[in-house]
């Protein structure tokens, strides 16, 4: 061991696992950059590393995974609490003693060949009372300089551990096993696959996977499905939100938490940039956190958010300078990427990332690539690992402790019809009630088909931890334990025309909207009452330098009635499926819309 460890505990545990899963060698991340130098130049002596061009991309690096290796799991995903209705209809589940039983059989000598990396990791700056420390254990060391990259990582995590801090055993091995005299893979990993969480030990095990949410466990494991249960049990809210400040002319600081299912446009929006217009008046909008909040009552009576993550593993394909300058500046050095294709010139190239793709392409699967040979250059989930505080728009609170404090949520999925750009929910309950009931066509964050709406309330379905009825209820009560809660506004910027084409232009465009946002929650900006909550009216919304005319507005915010007694039927979809324990609030919310609906002209726009 390269530092001293006092934690008997943690100690214990590093023993007990390399007893089971016997690898050649145990190595303890310190953390430094001399370490996460040498694991990069061992991940490409080994082949599973190219490290791109030094004055293109410095101390950057592409791995390109096993095609079967590209995305979150999620029915391998387990929440495997003592009782099932504890894990909720929405999870699976396996009862605990059976799944530790087939977890032990899998993780015996699956190290055997490799190196055991332990990774001491804090979600939250370090020593905050927010954060939670948490150790993986990995045979991955792709795993480990991306964990360098994603959390406060090393020895001043075990530092702060002592001699008996509180931490959540995390267990990861790509269970690929090498006999002697074997060649490993490039990108090794087992077709059996457990993403396996045990939420009253507080433990996480995952096998097989070595990519993203799969295998770097403080993120969706850790710090949404682990600690959506420690907050409920405490009394605060682990969310799938990302946190971003807005800036008005005047310096008046105003932030707001999103919540959107995975690949729509969350780390643009964390990012957005302000069109002219709202930068010639002093408009500006920083970024906190672009995927998970933290969210705590705080004494001042609001609620306070802090950002757990210290990186960015953002979807690459449709990014670029125009998109989003802020996060192509994250990625512009000390960057993982992962299945984005290379160029002859050593860089890195995803669709979308310029108008015209380079004439010659090395694919995220190492073949040759040309325009027009019929397949994606980049893998649709491609991935840019970078460190939180490259982003130029990274607000100076992002590390303050105490968090900041959240005026509005803003709930939104990636829907053609029936939801409009935005609205604003009457009061928390209702608001609780249009979040529970959040659509989304799906995307290729998932294994899985992708284009069908399926309901991901709160954008949580595959990231809560416990009964996901027992989480609305969670969310009810949290509203009315906290003397100023957020007001609450749903947004869709997916709205499509018959022909298909985007309604709305989104990206910095968005800016006009959350300004709404901002002006509502302090208590400035106009709005009419719609059936569904409160929405802005052509005037009120800032349109100066974009050419959207109020027609074209109207059909943003029209309300069909139609396709929403169509919606409403699949809300209750998704209640008889939850109906044991779902808050008995929310059927009288859903037949208070249906009769407002009834009453309601067949289109209602907000003229
Ligand atoms: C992510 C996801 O990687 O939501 O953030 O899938
Ligand atoms: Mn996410």
């Amino acid at each position: 061991m390269s530092y001293e460890v006092k934690h008997k505990k943690l100690l214990k545990w590093v023993d007990e696992i390399a007893a089971l899963c016997t690898p050649d060698k145990i190595h303890w991340c310190d953390g430094s950059q001399e370490e996460y130098d040498a694991l990069c130049n061992l991940l490409v002596e080994s082949g599973t590393f190219k490290k791109l061009n030094q004055e293109k991309r410095p101390n950057s690096y592409l791995a390109l995974s096993d095609p079967s290796d590209v995305a979150r799991v999620e029915d391998r995903t387990f929440i495997c609490s003592r009782s099932k209705d504890d894990a909720g209809p929405t999870n699976n589940w396996m009862d605990p003693v059976e799944m530790k039983g087939i977890l032990n059989k899998l993780f015996t000598g699956s190290m055997k060949g490799r190196t055991m990396y332990v990774i001491p990791f804090s979600m939250g700056p370090l020593g905050s009372n927010i954060a939670k420390i948490g150790v993986e254990i990995s045979d991955s060391p792709y795993v480990a300089v991306n964990m360098k990259i994603m959390t406060r990582m090393g020895k001043k995590v075990t530092d702060i551990l002592g001699e008996d801090g509180e931490f959540v055993p995390c267990l990861h091995s790509v269970g690929a096993p090498i006999q002697p005299g074997q060649k490993d893979a490039t990108w090794p990993c087992n077709k059996t696959k457990y993403i396996v969480h045990f939420p009253e030990e507080r433990s996480i095990w995952s096998f097989g996977s070595g990519y993203g949410g799969n295998a770097l466990l403080g993120k969706k494991c850790l710090a949404l499905r682990i600690a959506s249960k420690i907050a409920l049990d405490e009394g605060w809210l682990a969310e799938h939100m990302l946190i971003l400040g807005v800036e008005s002319p005047t310096g008046e600081k105003t932030y707001v938490s999103a919540a959107f299912p995975s690949a729509c446009g969350k780390t643009n929006f964390a990012m957005l940039i302000p069109p002219a217009p709202f930068q010639k008046q002093g408009w500006k909008v920083t970024t906190i956190g672009d995927d998970i909040a933290w969210l705590k009552p705080s004494p001042d009576g609001k609620v306070h958010a802090i950002n757990p993550e210290n990186g960015y593993f953002g979807v690459a394909p449709g990014t670029n300078v125009k998109t989003n300058p802020n996060a192509m500046a994250s990625c512009a050095k000390n960057t993982i990427f992962t299945n984005v294709a290379l160029t002859e010139d050593g860089d890195v190239w995803w669709e979308g990332m310029t108008d015209e793709p380079p004439a010659k392409l090395t694919d995220w699967q190492g073949n040759e690539w040309t325009p027009g040979c019929g397949r994606p250059a980049a893998n649709p989930n491609a991935r840019f690992t970078s460190p939180a505080h490259q982003a130029p728009s990274i607000d100076p609170d992002w590390e303050n402790p105490k968090g900041v404090p959240i005026s509005a949520f803003i709930f939104g999925g990636r829907r053609k019809n029936t939801v409009p750009l935005v609205y604003q929910s009457f009061n928390w309950n209702f608001g609780v009630y249009l979040a529970s009931t959040q659509g989304s066509e799906t995307t290729a964050a998932a294994v899985g088909a992708t284009g069908n709406v399926r309901r991901d309330p709160f954008a949580m379905l595959p990231f809560c931890g416990y009964n996901m009825a027992d989480y609305f209820t969670h969310w009810l009560n949290f509203g009315h334990t906290v003397p100023k809660p957020p007001l609450i506004f749903s947004v869709n910027w997916f709205l499509k025309n018959e022909d298909g084409k985007f309604l709305w232009p989104g990206y910095g465009e968005n800016m006009r909207v959350l300004k709404w946002v901002v002006d509502r929650v302090n208590d400035r900006g106009g709005a009419v009452e719609s059936p569904l909550g409160w929405m802005p009216s052509y005037e009120d919304i800032e349109m100066e330098g974009l050419d959207i005319s109020r027609d074209q507005f109207n059909k943003l915010m029209t309300i069909d009635i139609n396709d929403w007694k169509t919606e409403l039927l699949l809300h209750e979809e998704l209640f008889i499926k939850l109906y044991g324990r779902l808050p008995k609030e929310f059927e009288n919310m859903r037949n208070l819309i249906f009769a407002t609906l009834w009453r309601s002209p067949k289109q209602w726009q907000p003229i």
